[in-house]
């Protein structure tokens, strides 16, 4: 089977981790967050991926070659970003799949450990012009909506509600039928949640929903993006592509962490990355070559390359960009970021370190 990846986002809401390297490639559980996809995608039959890029288009080629994790590889890019529709339709000119094919469009940004063959199945089964995979989540306020009827096909694509009609989203895997990608105009701006789906309905094609709620995480956010590093490494989910065994941390060859330092939660100490005695870090990520000064404490936040946590310092759901530095003693809470190269002086006054 063939499939699309979408990865041609900005991945706004992750800057300025995104600044320099897209969102799909940020380093998640000691690889590339892409890696983990390519991973399962394999492992549910698909043989070879479109990947569909846009922003910093040549960062992926560079990063996975013509192919990896046992899938072939082939780069399409726009010159300007086509929105998920218009990304779809393009990508789909290097596809050799036949019309009646099924082809597998990923998000760039989800993990997923749903039964991508099953949802497969119903596709096939149902004769579906579309199969989308559908999870169930306990607030579906925050999110349009997805009702199906009694057979499984979707009914609608709702707004968000104060009082939703079902706890269904859209979690962002579908399965198209070849044929039915070419109905996306061609060259043209495309929202497939906006457009493509509900004129599928309006038209009388048979649109699925492949309910199943296991593990799925959209990264999109800093909170979720440590999130589903720490699931990675905690074995939460499971990833043929994680450089090790799954526990309490992850630590990359070349990373020193004191035996006086408490370092667990799911963190990921990268390559060259330091943390010295008396510190403490929990369920965090550390990119290659940051560096976490005696007694400082970092709980749920990202240390970019080659970042610096001063001596005491306190991050709890903090993001430093690359070679940003905190002086001993800060404190950066609730969403705090720092973006590439910026110094926090240290504070003249000291505080009690307790997290
Ligand atoms: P934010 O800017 O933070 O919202 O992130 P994003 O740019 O990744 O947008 P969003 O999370 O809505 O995108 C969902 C998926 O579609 C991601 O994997 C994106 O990389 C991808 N995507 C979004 N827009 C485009 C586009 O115009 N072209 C391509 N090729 N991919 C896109």
């Amino acid at each position: 089977m063939e499939a699309i990846l979408l990865v041609g986002g900005q991945g706004t809401r992750l800057r300025p981790l995104t600044i320099s390297t897209p969102k799909p490639l940020l380093p998640t559980a000691g690889v590339a967050f892409l890696a983990h996809q390519l991973a399962r995608a394999h492992a549910a039959g698909v043989t070879r991926i479109v990947f569909a890029t846009s922003y910093r288009a040549e960062m992926f080629e560079a990063a996975f070659g013509v192919r990896a994790h046992g899938v072939e590889l082939v780069y399409v890019s726009e010159a300007e970003p086509l929105g998920t529709g218009g990304a779809i339709r393009n990508a789909a000119r290097a596809l050799t799949s036949g019309p009646d094919d099924p082809v597998l469009i990923l998000n760039g940004d989800i993990l997923s450990g749903h039964d991508v063959q099953a949802q497969v199945a119903l596709h096939e089964k149902a004769g579906a012009a579309v199969t989308l995979h559908l999870t169930e989540v306990d607030d579906p306020s925050r999110f349009g909506v997805v009702p199906t009827d009694g057979e499984g096909r979707v009914t609608a694509f709702l707004e968000k509600a104060a009082r939703p009609v079902t706890n269904q989203i859209n979690a962002g895997c579908y399965v198209f039928r070849r044929s039915a990608i070419d109905t996306i105009p061609e060259g043209e701006v495309v929202s497939v949640e906006r457009e493509t789906f509900p004129g599928l309905i309006a038209s009388g094609a048979v649109v699925m929903g492949h309910v199943e709620s296991a593990y799925w995480l959209d990264v999109g956010t800093p909170e979720a993006f440590v999130q589903g590093s720490r699931d990675l490494v905690l074995g939460k989910i499971a990833s043929s592509a994680m450089p090790g065994e799954p526990g309490d941390r992850l630590v990359l060859d070349g990373a020193v962490v004191s035996p006086g330092a408490v370092v667990r939660g799911g963190t990921t100490v990268g390559r060259g990355a330091e943390i010295e005695a008396g510190a403490t870090v929990l369920g965090s990520v550390l990119q290659d070559g940051a560096f976490v000064s005696e007694g400082a404490t970092v709980r749920d936040s990202v240390i970019g390359r080659g970042a610096r946590v001063g001596a005491g310092a306190v991050l709890d759901g903090a993001i430093l960009g690359d070679g940003a530095s905190v002086g001993p003693g800060n404190e950066l809470r609730g969403g705090l970021r720092l973006w590439p190269g910026i110094s926090l002086p240290p504070t003249a006054v000291r505080f009690s370190t307790d997290a």
